[in-house]
This record gives C-alpha cells, sequence and structure tokens, in this order.
C-alpha cells in the first residue's frame, strides 16, 4: 500500500435547545451583559437540560455529520471523541456513541485534553488512518461543561456552556501536497507546570465531582503568547503567512483572543469563524461548532486552506492545517 492521507469529508453540530442570555444570569450572579460582552465577546449560550448527557449532544451531531459526509454509520471504524465532561469516569463516552450508532465493529475511545481535545483528538484520528489500520473515522468534540461550573462563581459561569461537533475523516490514498485536500499539519504542546491556572477541584482519584476554577487573566495571557506560538510554528513550518489562510477557525474562549490573533498574523477579520458570541466556550466542541457553521453556511468551501488552534488547561495547546 502507498502512502495513506486522511481527508475531511463531512462535519456536523447539535446545540442543546435551551439559550441562556448574560441578561438571565446577571439574574442569578452579579454581572452585566455590557462587562461580558466587553471582556469575552460571549451575548449568549446554550445549556442542556438535566438528564442530557454528553453521549448525547456528540450522538446527534455525529449522526450530522455522517449524513453531511455521505457515509453510513456502518462505514465507521474508528470514533475518537474529546471531551473533558464525559458520562462517566467510565467507560469512554465514545464507546456509548458507538453503541447509539449501532456500530459494533472498529474501536472507540476518548482523548483528554480539555479545550484542545478536538486539534489532539483529530491528529490521533489522521495517525491511525495513515498507518493503515483504519479507514474512516468519525472525530468528535463534545462537553456538557454546564455540569462542572460553579453557577455562583460569576468569573467563570458566564464563559463556559455545552454542545458538540464532528468530522468524518476518511484514509485516502496518495501523499498529495499542500495544494491538495487533507490534513496537511498538526502541532501539538502541553506543559503540565500550569495545571493550577485552570481545573477541576476534584476528581475519581481525589474523590467528589469538583467544580472548574480557573486564573481568568493568567489563562488569557498564556492562550496568547502559546497561540501565538503555535500558529507561528504551523505558517513557518508549510513556508505560509497569514495572507495564504483562507479560514481561520479558532478556539472560542474569548472574541479578544481571536482579534488579537488575528492582528498578529494580519488575517482579513472577514476570514476569522467566530462562534463565541452565540456558543460562548464549548472546550473540545468549540473549533467543530465554528467549523460546521462555515461549512454549512457555505463560507469553507472545498479546497480551501484552513487553520486552526486551541488552548486549554494542562496546558494544552496547538495549531493544525488542512484543506477542506
Ligand atoms: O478555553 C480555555 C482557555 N480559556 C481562556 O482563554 C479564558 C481566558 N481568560 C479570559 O477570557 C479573561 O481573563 C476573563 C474573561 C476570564 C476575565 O477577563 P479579565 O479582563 O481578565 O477580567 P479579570 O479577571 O481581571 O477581572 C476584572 C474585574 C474583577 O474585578 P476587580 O478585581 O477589578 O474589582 C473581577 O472580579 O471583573 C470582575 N469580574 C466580573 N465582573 C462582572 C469577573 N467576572 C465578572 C463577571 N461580571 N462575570
Amino acid at each position: 500500500m502507498g502512502k495513506l492521507r486522511s481527508i475531511i469529508t463531512g462535519s456536523g453540530s447539535y446545540l442543546p435547545p435551551n439559550i441562556v442570555t448574560n441578561a438571565e444570569l446577571a439574574k442569578k450572579v452579579d454581572t452585566t451583559d455590557e462587562w461580558i460582552v466587553a471582556r469575552t465577546g460571549i451575548k449568549e449560550r446554550r445549556i442542556a437540560d438535566e438528564g442530557v448527557l454528553t453521549s448525547d449532544l456528540a450522538t446527534f451531531a455525529a449522526q450530522n455529520a455522517l449524513k453531511n459526509a455521505g457515509v453510513d454509520a456502518s462505514e465507521i471504524d474508528l470514533i475518537v471523541l474529546a471531551t473533558a465532561t464525559p458520562n462517566r469516569t467510565f467507560p469512554a463516552t465514545a464507546t456509548t456513541v458507538q453503541a447509539n450508532l449501532g456500530i459494533t465493529t472498529g474501536c472507540a475511545f476518548d482523548v483528554q485534553a480539555v479545550c484542545s481535545g478536538f486539534l489532539y483528538a483529530l491528529t490521533v484520528a489522521d495517525n491511525m488512518l495513515q498507518c493503515g489500520n483504519f479507514k474512516k473515522a468519525l472525530v468528535i468534540g463534545a462537553e456538557t461543561f454546564s455540569r462542572i461550573i460553579d453557577w455562583k462563581d460569576r468569573s467563570t459561569c458566564v464563559l463556559f456552556a455545552d454542545g458538540a461537533g464532528a468530522v468524518v475523516v476518511e484514509a485516502s490514498e496518495g501523499e498529495g501536497t499542500i495544494a491538495d485536500r487533507g490534513i496537511l499539519y498538526s502541532h501539538l504542546r502541553s506543559d503540565g507546570r500550569y495545571e493550577d491556572k485552570l481545573y477541576v477541584d476534584a476528581g475519581p482519584s481525589q474523590g467528589g465531582d469538583g467544580y472548574l476554577k480557573m486564573q481568568g487573566k493568567e489563562v488569557f495571557r498564556h492562550a496568547v503568547s502559546k497561540i501565538g506560538s503555535a500558529i507561528e510554528q504551523a505558517l513557518e513550518d508549510n513556508g505560509l503567512t497569514g495572507e495564504d489562510i483562507d479560514w481561520f477557525v479558532p478556539h472560542q474562549a474569548n472574541k479578544r483572543i481571536l482579534d488579537a490573533m488575528a492582528r498578529k498574523f494580519s488575517l482579513d477579520t472577514s476570514k476569522v469563524v467566530e462562534t463565541v458570541h452565540k456558543h460562548a466556550n464549548t472546550s473540545a466542541a468549540s473549533i467543530p461548532l465554528a467549523l460546521h457553521e462555515a461549512v454549512g453556511d457555505g463560507r469553507i468551501k472545498k479546497g480551501d486552506l484552513v487553520l486552526i488552534e486551541a488552548l486549554g488547561g494542562g496546558f494544552t495547546w496547538g495549531s493544525m492545517l488542512f484543506r477542506w
């Protein structure tokens, strides 16, 4: 067999129907719509109803992606699901999604890199497809962050939300060049020295469930510098400049971070896919949600060069280039 490359053949997403506006949050904690919009760009977010699980959101997004890719669930032999809010400690939420989709062959597992999870999951799937052992993968980012938020903490509860996005990735014969469709480049990093900047303060090994804790200003500072370096690396390693990028689909944590990156790399703001105003920060789901929105409304077209990036708890961070 010749060299293989991974091509993204379809995307999908799912958002819970319940919209929570800033004004509604202002009734529960000491905040204002003005503060939230000015500091983050967020206007509203989706929150899953009680009893709705991460696997439910993930399954709907996966079904949507399969339909758009024209692939039957029975053809999928690999599911990689990025989440920091699994249904249970184990089994992996990916296996629940596998069962929901009626798939009984291949393998399914979770990847945990918090907000960088989709980037990590797509990189893992890309490598497994390139090895030739798997042919068609579902890569999903799905979160119910509303379950790990302290709804009394105004510094975090206004930021995070629920949702899911998915892509179908297929192994294709041929090495290809940067001009061909497919996943072209991935740069992943982590540095565990920063674990106390963004974390959940309990877990299975420590006991208890815990809440998300964040040193917002510190995370912001690291996000701007680390995401900046990851983008720089992606452009430099591929002999590109910001002008070569057709679409920038960043992790949607804060509009100010998106704007800073667009400025730094001279990206036309019309090339930046922005959903933070209506989705807030959905962690591993944010990139595939934004990607699907821009594919669905016709902005991202076959052959377009797409740059994605993220930073999450750990820290984990990175960048990726693919041609849609
Ligand atoms: O997805 C993973 C990556 N995550 C991120 O990238 C998030 C990065 N961080 C951020 O987006 C921003 O740091 C935040 C949006 C979290 C905070 O914005 P900031 O400009 O860094 O504000 P701050 O934390 O320095 O807080 C400024 C003031 C404080 O009051 P004092 O001490 O100046 O009196 C806060 O207590 O704003 C106050 N504050 C609020 N006020 C109204 C904090 N949260 C709120 C709130 N409403 N919800």
